[in-house]
């Protein structure tokens, strides 16, 4: 794992932001693998405002997202269809065509996901993954205790994640418990692999995630085995982490090596 510590939440939006850009110069015709939640936000803005001045094209990408709640239909504003519009999409040069998301409000779950893996293997497989991490170290919605080894499927929220999701909801309104989402196994035959992670309330899972045992009782873990994953944290993210001197050491030395 490529191990990136960076002073500000910002900062970690640019890296982001330049790793799609450097993705997309070098295959205009990427298929990028897209996450939600709060922490990709300011990088979706810093990508719109790049191709809003012409400095990046997805005219020729595909997209792939992680996961949707199953029971949303995409013109429900808390769907996670309805939050890539709002935050990427609209904002850039792709057809909405060339976009997807599980579809939340399927009448047949099992046959979605089916269809959903093997619409990311036509389009060639995933270049670049980008992920978030949940407070009890999910990716996607893979929550402790997935297997490692999953494919897209509908999984159950732990009531952690409901409660943490809870404040993009109004009060009383139905949120959903189930989802479907890209399965670890899925997510991790992604070519490159780029997790953000922001905040002292991701502290303790990036940890459990860069210093603790492959388990699934933390699905992040699984990317220590990723050949080509890039963690990139903000201080306060890092700040449980033992071994920061050594990862900034790496860092600093592998600017120095072309290529690295
Ligand atoms: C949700 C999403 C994840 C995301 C996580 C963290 O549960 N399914 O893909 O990484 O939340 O979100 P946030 O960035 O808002 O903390």
């Amino acid at each position: 794992m490529q191990i990136v510590i960076l002073d500000t939440p910002q900062q970690v939006a640019n890296y982001g932001a330049d790793r799609f850009a450097d993705q997309l110069k070098h295959k205009p015709d990427s298929v990028l693998g897209l996450a939600t939640g709060s922490t990709p936000i300011a990088l979706y803005s810093a990508l719109t405002a790049r191709v809003q001045r012409g400095e990046l094209s997805f005219a020729n990408a595909r997209t792939f997202n992680l996961d949707e709640y199953l029971g949303l239909a995409g013109s429900h504003p808390q769907s996670y269809r309805y939050f890539m519009n709002e935050h990427l999409f609209q904002h850039l040069d792709i057809a909405l065509a060339n976009t997807a998301v599980p579809d939340g409000a399927t009448d047949n779950p099992l046959a979605a996901c089916d269809a959903y893996e093997a619409a990311i293997q036509v389009a060639g497989g995933i270049d670049l993954q980008l992920l978030g991490i949940g407070r009890n170290g999910h990716i996607g919605f893979n929550e402790p205790s997935s297997s490692l080894a999953s494919r897209t499927r509908v999984k159950t929220l732990t009531p952690d994640t409901v409660k943490a999701n809870q404040r993009f909801f109004a009060d009383g309104e139905f949120q959903p418990h189930l989802s479907i989402t890209m399965g670890i196994g899925t997510i991790m035959e992604a070519r490159q692999i780029l997790l953000l992670a922001t905040g002292q309330s991701k502290s303790a899972a990036v940890r459990a995630m860069v210093e603790g045992p492959l388990a699934a009782r933390c699905p992040a873990s699984i990317l220590q085995m990723h050949p080509k994953a890039t963690l990139v944290l903000d201080r306060a993210a890092a700040s449980q982490l033992e071994d920061v001197a050594f990862y900034q050491y790496i860092e600093q030395e592998n600017q120095r090596l072309p290529g690295v």
